[in-house]
């Protein structure tokens, strides 16, 4: 399904919610409309901006779409006529809902989607007296919307495989991963854990075992972490061993008929109760303001999002796959046969995620840029990867950054390479990092000494005649070069 032509979405109920699927829409570039009768909602929304747009970019290793246009509109019916994706999130009752249908479906485009929010709601209840039920799907976020990738799709007992497959194709397209629910049930399928737990964590406030605090602890310091990376299943096919799945339940199985639930129960939320959980929850995070805990709930989502995208696992692996869908990784530019000046290895923007506190690139980022370029050269004389898995490979010996001037987000850099000097052993080689596409001021520079190991020796040995080979023309051309003054400089040299 091409999406390339569903750019605009209006979002009705501009709310936690509401707010955050703005905020995804407009940082994926589409434009945006708002309703909501709340006359602070241009300042909720803003608020909810301010911190999507600080941290939904440091996920993307890829330049971030063009941010989209926000409009404020007076009507559903004005916010609705253009849009491709409408996303109702007004609050959870059923017949504020049916009227918020009502109106949209006078005004929309024919083909538009209507997602809903809804926590509780099936899809058949929300399409009751609806002129075009079909088009009404539930699309159940997760709170912060603008960083969390799952949805929960249901689209029901009628579903329509068009609507479906149009609804993920954009769902996708904003980097978010639908999960389809089959069955319409209340709830769908996240919210009955979430349910699970907080019925046990009440009785365990109510019974005088656990406090707030001592609650999020026996979460945030154990099984929350695993969950956050292998969820259940999987978690609990590692505690089964070899023995699997079977040998696990037939383990813990038992348990399940020793009182340790007291699922079904719910403790009565007596006044004194809520007053109880209030004062223990003041007690546990009552030095933050709402603004500050959300901002380090988002940090923290980033860390660790960034860190599964590392391991390309689980939520990290499908922001890897979003990155695929929005752009190539980094712009390399090609090499040409033009030795007589330095090679031309890379050309790409500064993405969000290199920059520091200080708003500048972050000094990790120059040593990454230089191994990219490194790489590259490495790539053209033969020795790259397909050379390490054949057991050799050159390995850096020693590295002198210069930083000459500060990079900012989303300027254009461009790095050259200068082979300096090649043995059978060494190559030295001297990196130019420079802002625009090459003719721009000198950010950094860096000397570089590589090695050619014979990495199961995890010695230093004569590189072959075919790497070599490749290696020499360009060295010797490279000779000829004006050699850059900042080529052995000490540290602390004026
Ligand atoms: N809060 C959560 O964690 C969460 C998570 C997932 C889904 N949801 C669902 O999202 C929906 C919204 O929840 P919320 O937490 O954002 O509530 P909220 O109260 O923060 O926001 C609802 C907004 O809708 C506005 N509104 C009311 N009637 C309206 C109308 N007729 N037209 C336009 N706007 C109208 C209100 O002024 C308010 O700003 C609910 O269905 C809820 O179940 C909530």
């Amino acid at each position: 399904v091409s999406v390339a032509h569903t750019r605009s979405a209006a979002i009705i109920g501009g709310g936690v919610i509401g707010g955050g699927w703005a905020a995804r829409f407009l940082l994926s570039g589409w434009n945006v409309t708002i309703v909501d009768p709340d006359p602070q909602v241009q300042q909720k929304v803003a608020e909810v901006l301010d911190n999507a747009r600080r941290s939904l970019p440091l996920l993307a290793d890829v330049a971030m779409p063009v941010e989209g246009s926000l409009h404020y509109m007076d009507s559903v019916a004005a916010a609705v006529v253009d849009a491709d994706w409408i996303q109702e999130s007004v609050p959870e009752r059923l017949a504020d809902k049916h009227k918020v249908y009502a109106i949209i479906q006078q005004h929309a485009k024919p083909d538009a989607i209507i997602g809903s929010s809804t926590s509780g709601y099936t899809p058949s209840q929300l399409r009751e007296g609806a002129t075009f039920p079909e088009r009404i799907v539930v699309a159940h976020p997760f709170n912060p919307v603008y960083l969390l990738p799952l949805i929960e799709l249901v689209a029901g007992d009628k579903a329509d495989a068009e609507v479906v497959n149009a609804a993920q194709a954009i769902l996708l397209s904003i980097g978010m991963r639908p999960l389809l629910v089959r069955a319409e049930i209340d709830a769908h399928i996240a919210d009955r854990f979430l349910e699970a737990v907080w019925r046990e964590a009440l009785w365990l406030i109510k019974d005088g075992i656990a406090t707030t605090a001592e609650i999020d602890d026996a979460i945030r310091f154990g099984f929350g972490l695993r969950w956050a990376q292998m969820g259940l299943f999987e978690t609990c096919r590692i505690a089964g061993g070899e023995a699997g799945m079977a040998h696990f339940i037939a383990q813990f199985g038992p348990c399940l008929s020793s009182p340790w639930t007291k699922l079904m129960d719910v403790p009565e939320l007596t006044g004194e109760l809520v007053e109880q959980i209030s004062r223990q929850s003041d007690q546990q995070s009552g030095q933050y303001s709402i603004r500050e805990l959300e901002r380090i709930r988002d940090d923290n989502l980033v860390g660790i999002l960034r860190a599964l995208k590392t391991q390309d696992w689980g939520a990290g692996r499908f922001l890897r796959e979003h990155d695929e869908r929005l752009g190539s990784r980094l712009e390399v530019g090609s090499p040409t046969d033009d030795y007589n000046k330095p090679l031309r290895l890379f050309s790409g923007h500064v993405l969000p995620a290199w920059i520091d506190y200080n708003g500048h690139m972050t000094e990790a980022q120059y040593l990454s840029l230089c191994s990219t370029l490194s790489d590259k050269l490495l790539d053209m004389i033969g020795a790259g990867l397909d050379y390490v898995a054949a057991g050799y490979s050159y390995y850096t010996a020693e590295t002198h950054i210069m930083h000459r001037d500060e990079a900012k987000s989303g300027e254009t850099l461009s790095g050259t390479t200068q082979v300096l000097a090649l043995d059978n052993k060494r190559l030295h080689i001297f990196h130019v990092i420079r802002a625009g596409q090459g003719d721009g001021r000198v950010v950094a520079t860096a000397e570089q000494m590589l090695l050619h190991v014979d990495v199961a020796a995890g010695k230093a040995c004569d590189a072959p005649a075919s790497v070599l080979s490749r290696a020499r023309p360009i060295a010797e051309a490279h000779a000829r070069l004006v050699r850059p003054a900042a080529v052995g400089r000490a540290v602390g040299q004026r």
